[in-house]
């Protein structure tokens, strides 16, 4: 008699080597029973990709150019695995597509998420989102491809992933939902004296009080247009309007969202600022499973308060919710201008509060129009990217000393 082994759970981890990443490995490495990892990919960073693919053994390891993948096959041939290397944009494709695929992470950061993720949901895959900007950039056309193709949507942002948890079941809200509440940190500028934001360092608007995350999206919630992208991404989710939606300012990071119900019911998802653990709900669902994140203590934090946003202080966040209630292509236009003014800021060549200017400056000059196919999306962001550039040197001129 032969023991049949299991079959594992197949996983694709695009941007394996960000935070999402590692804190996803870090879950997966718990149960080697229940998870297996077909594809590992990252961009440049091949001296990461390589101790993953040591440690993982996945079947693929996709990077973004030819000299990275000739480093990478050498690493990895030196050390005996028989890990397959490939690199650029057909075969991040195929990795997050591939029949033996069973569950793709969409961990990349930004628009560069959206083809592998798309490719994900056309062939019909179990996705568990982290890459926002995906579906805030292709929002209609991203959902339908997820349904005509017959693929299931599960959120890992922590927020997302709170509601999701909060709602009856499946991601659409079902009947007595009256409104869901995303709470946000506030980030690290919360009370720090506004007229002194501009001359805030990359260093320091990436120092988040609460979450260790990678530093766009660590910039993205010191302006708040994390929080914004996030009520983007819930519209699309959940199916709720944007008057339906609402945003608190949650400084503990302990209370990950809420759902209202009509008869006066308000759920919520608690737990420690950990990303294992809405990983691993996404890994295991509908089951649970040990993520390593501990349970809370709630006599420790004993005090949890809320406050509404200020828009004057959290320009980004007002901008976001504009960019949703316009529809169209202007949530397309908001995440590339702000993927631009946020890459300007790390490298230095504008000021803090720039980047909303940038963002709206953007806005104000590319007409309203729908995103009736993914190339008018990819149209709209490399538009949006062209006149981000334009306004940073008009604004960013003089904006940094030293
Ligand atoms: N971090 C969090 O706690 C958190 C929470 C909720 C949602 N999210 C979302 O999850 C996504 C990832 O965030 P993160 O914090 O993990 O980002 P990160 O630490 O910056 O990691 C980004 C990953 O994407 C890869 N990548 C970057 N540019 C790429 C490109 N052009 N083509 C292909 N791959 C590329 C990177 O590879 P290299 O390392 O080789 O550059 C890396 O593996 C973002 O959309 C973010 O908004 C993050």
């Amino acid at each position: 008699m032969t023991i049949q082994t299991p079959k594992t759970e197949r996983l694709t981890l695009l941007g394996s080597t960000g935070s999402i990443g590692d804190s996803t490995l870090d879950v997966v490495a718990r149960h080697p029973q229940r998870f297996s990892i077909f594809a590992l990919t990252a961009h440049r960073n091949g001296a990461k990709l390589a101790e993953q693919c040591l440690r993982f053994a996945p079947e693929w390891a996709v990077v973004g150019d030819a000299a990275t993948a000739q480093q990478l096959e050498t690493t990895l041939r030196a050390a005996g695995s028989r890990t397959q290397v490939a690199y650029g944009e057909a075969a991040l494709l195929s990795a997050a597509s591939d029949a033996q695929c069973d569950t793709v992470v969409a961990a990349i950061v930004g628009a560069a998420g959206l083809k592998p993720t798309l490719a994900a949901a056309r062939a019909g895959k179990r996705i568990l989102l982290a890459n926002k900007e995906a579906l805030v950039m292709s929002g209609a056309l991203f959902m339908d491809a997820v349904r005509d193709h017959g693929a299931t949507l599960l959120p890992v942002d922590s927020e997302h992933n709170a509601i999701f948890q909060c709602l009856p079941a499946g991601p659409q809200p079902h009947g007595g939902v009256t409104k869901i509440t995303l709470t946000a940190s506030g980030g690290p500028f919360r009370t720090r004296e506004p007229a002194t934001l501009e001359a805030v360092t990359p260093d320091e608007a990436c120092a988040h009080p609460n979450w260790v995350m990678g530093r766009k999206i660590s910039v993205d919630s010191a302006t708040m247009m994390n929080k914004g992208l996030e009520v983007i991404e819930a519209h699309w989710l959940f199916g709720l309007p944007p008057d339906r939606i609402d945003v608190l300012i949650h400084p503990q990071s302990v209370i990950h969202s809420m759902v209202s119900y009509a008869d006066g019911s308000v759920l919520a998802q608690l737990g420690r600022p950990d990303m294992r653990t809405p990983i691993a709900h996404a890994l295991a669902f509908p089951g649970r499973i040990d993520s390593g994140v501990a349970s809370l203590d709630l006599v420790e934090i004993a005090k949890l308060t809320f406050e509404h946003p200020d828009y004057q202080r959290f320009p980004c966040l007002k901008l976001a919710f504009d960019a949703l209630r316009q529809g169209g292509n202007a949530s397309a236009v908001l995440n590339a201008a702000n993927e631009i003014a946020v890459e300007a800021f790390l490298e230095r060549r504008i000021g803090f509060m720039r980047i909303a200017a940038v963002v709206a400056g953007v806005l104000a000059r590319i007409p309203n129009s729908a995103a009736g196919s993914l190339d008018d999306v990819f149209e709209t962001d490399a538009q949006a990217r062209r006149y981000a550039g334009e306004e940073i040197a008009r604004l960013g001129a003089g904006a940094l000393a030293g």
